[in-house]
């Protein structure tokens, strides 16, 4: 009965599959996290050819997870078959930095990468495609493959501010001795680097403003610069960048696009519309609901001086990732 009513198989390629961050996911996807208990997925892991006995190891665990939802995995070594009828592309494979390096640091080695990604994905992928890049600088190379895939609606390529987000939800929790589950209303702002801005203004904890309960001086101090260096931090004492998290961050932002949000807003780098000064075009971090498999962005939040300043920093830095990836030919002229 239930095999005769079950629906398609969602298929789900993962850049860099045989990475770390891949491993990481990997099992989660196939195991029903992505999408519900109810959803059978199709993996398709995308190597480089350095790579395909990592992706290949992981397909062995794969089968040997005997999971009861994953339909098929395919690896592959060219974008084209890659995203070949994909309708999730998850864009991991790429350089990670190491100790002393900024994430824009790795413009000029991973840059290249998301170009032939996008026109691959503009060709080859389901009319429904949704883009999740997290592979670094996130932004900058989801505005890199965007920009290369003009038939694909500009809103379906997202970067991953979710792994800040949860640090800041995270964070604040343990600061204020309260559960994950009463904060709401947090916001990350701008680029995931360290010039994002992690916004407390409007967030509660159990109903009380989060910035009376924790106090300004840390809320908009200490707490902005631990969250926005978490990534070097967890280089730092890990010997190596951020992994599960990571991946857990990934599984996060595509659920609630599949599956909504409800009443609570995520923070999500989208293109820019406009909305709260920031350029269009752009793919900046926002707070968002999901609503119908699509982002709303949160309409009509106060924004102070104090965060005015933030934002405009922030954004300031992703045009400037911009000019470079164009001055590189990493885009087309508008
Ligand atoms: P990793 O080195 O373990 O794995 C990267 C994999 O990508 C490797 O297997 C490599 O062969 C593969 N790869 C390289 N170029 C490729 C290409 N053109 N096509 C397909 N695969 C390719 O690195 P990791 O720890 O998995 O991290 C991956 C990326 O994610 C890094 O850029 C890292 O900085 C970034 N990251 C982003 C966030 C975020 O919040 N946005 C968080 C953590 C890590
Ligand atoms: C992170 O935030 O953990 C990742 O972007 C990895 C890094 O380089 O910081």
């Amino acid at each position: 009965m239930t095999a005769m009513n079950a629906p398609q198989p969602i298929t789900v390629t993962v850049t860099g599959a045989g990475g770390q961050i891949g491993y990481a996911a990997l099992f989660r996807i196939a195991s029903g996290a992505m999408f519900g208990a109810d959803q059978p997925v199709a993996l398709r892991l995308l190597e480089i050819p350095q790579g395909v006995k990592g992706a290949e190891g992981a397909a062995l665990e794969l089968i040997d997870g005997a999971f009861p939802l994953l339909a098929s995995i395919d690896i592959s070594t060219t974008p084209d078959e890659g995203f070949a009828g994909t309708n999730v592309a998850l864009l991991v494979g790429s350089r990670p930095r190491t100790a002393g390096m900024e994430r824009a640091d790795l413009l000029a080695a991973n840059g290249a990468i998301f170009g032939p990604q996008g026109r691959a994905i503009n060709e080859h992928a389901a009319d429904d495609v949704r883009v999740l890049v997290v592979g670094n600088p996130a932004n900058t190379n989801a505005l890199i493959a965007q920009r290369n895939a003009p038939d694909v609606p500009a809103e379906r390529f997202t970067a991953l501010t979710r792994l800040d987000h949860n640090r800041a939800v995270g964070l604040l929790a343990e600061r204020a001795g309260a559960r994950v589950a009463d904060i709401s209303g947090v916001t990350i702002w701008g680029n995931h680097s360290t010039t994002q801005y992690p916004d407390l203004s409007h967030a509660t904890i159990s109903g009380r403003a989060a910035l009376d309960v924790v106090g300004e001086t840390w809320g908009r101090g200490a707490y902005i610069e631990r969250v926005a260096n978490r990534g070097a931090e967890i280089i730092e004492v890990r010997g190596g960048s951020s992994v599960a998290s990571a991946a857990n961050a990934a599984i996060d932002h595509v659920r609630d696009w599949a599956l909504g949000t409800g009443e609570a807003w995520t923070s999500v780098s989208l293109p820019s519309t406009g909305a709260y000064g920031i350029p269009e075009g752009l793919i900046a971090s926002v707070p968002a609901h999901a609503v119908d498999g699509g982002w709303r962005v949160v309409e009509g939040l106060e924004i102070d001086a104090f965060s005015r300043a933030k934002i405009d920093a922030s954004v300031a830095e992703l045009a400037a990732e911009r000019d470079q990836v164009a001055a590189m030919g990493l885009i087309p002229a508008e």
